[in-house]
């Protein structure tokens, strides 16, 4: 995977993103929310914030910014926030998750809903999200990582090489990701339908930055 090909994919499922994407990864999405630790006047990033379909379920007196590579996709998530009346919603705009421009400590909370898989690189998006975050603050993931089932486990293996096709990674290990990325989980929690994806609530632990 590399941006140019997240790129391609993202522009090809812009359109029709919500009606494949939306009610099947909503439980996770509800999760992540429900979970965050938020005060009135927060500041929370959402990476990889696609076509918005959080936007509305996070509460109004928080500040929302939403970043993303695909223009197409942040152009749905601009709908939604004039639809919505998204007022707390302050930015939608095209940023790389793995280097953005915001200072050290933005934030008090960042977001990745089925987005570790995507990047790039995905220990370089995990470093930003803590750089960005205050050290008390927190960072959130919801996402599907390579099953432990030998039927399903093949079955993502040989999904693998599409990777660039269907626009992500089917087969990356959340232990790995763990491994490399020295992600301090708070919280797991299996969500979405047959409990196949993972919701990870971790500490911003900054000192566990590889870079
Ligand atoms: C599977 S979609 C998830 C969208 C949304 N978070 C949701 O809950 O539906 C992955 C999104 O990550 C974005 N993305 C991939 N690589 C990125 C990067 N390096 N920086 C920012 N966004 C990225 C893609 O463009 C796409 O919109």
């Amino acid at each position: 995977m590399d941006l140019t090909s997240v790129q391609k994919a993202y522009r090809r499922l812009a359109s029709t993103y919500d009606t494949f994407f939306g009610a099947i990864f909503h439980p996770g999405r509800k999760a992540v929310v429900e979970n965050l630790d938020l005060s009135p006047g927060d500041r929370l990033l959402e990476m990889g914030v696609g076509t918005g379909l959080s936007l509305p379920l996070y509460p109004r007196d928080v500040e929302i910014y939403g970043i993303d590579v695909s223009e197409p996709m942040l152009e749905k998530a601009r709908e939604k926030k004039v639809s919505h009346h998204l007022d707390n919603v302050k930015e939608l705009e095209v940023v790389d998750a793995e280097a953005t421009h915001y200072p050290d400590d933005a934030f008090d909370v960042t977001v990745a809903a089925y987005v570790v898989t995507v990047v790039p690189n995905p220990a370089k998006c995990i470093d930003e999200m803590r750089r960005v975050t205050k050290p008390e603050g927190e960072l959130v993931i919801v996402n599907h990582f390579h099953s432990e089932n030998p039927v399903l486990g093949a079955f993502e293996k040989a999904l693998a090489p599409l990777s660039a096709t269907v626009g992500f990674r089917p087969n990356m290990r959340e232990r790995d990701l763990i491994e490399q990325t020295g992600l301090e989980v708070t919280e797991r929690r299996r969500v979405n339908l047959f409990r196949y994806w993972t919701m990870l609530k971790c500490r911003n632990n900054k000192a566990a930055r590889a870079s």
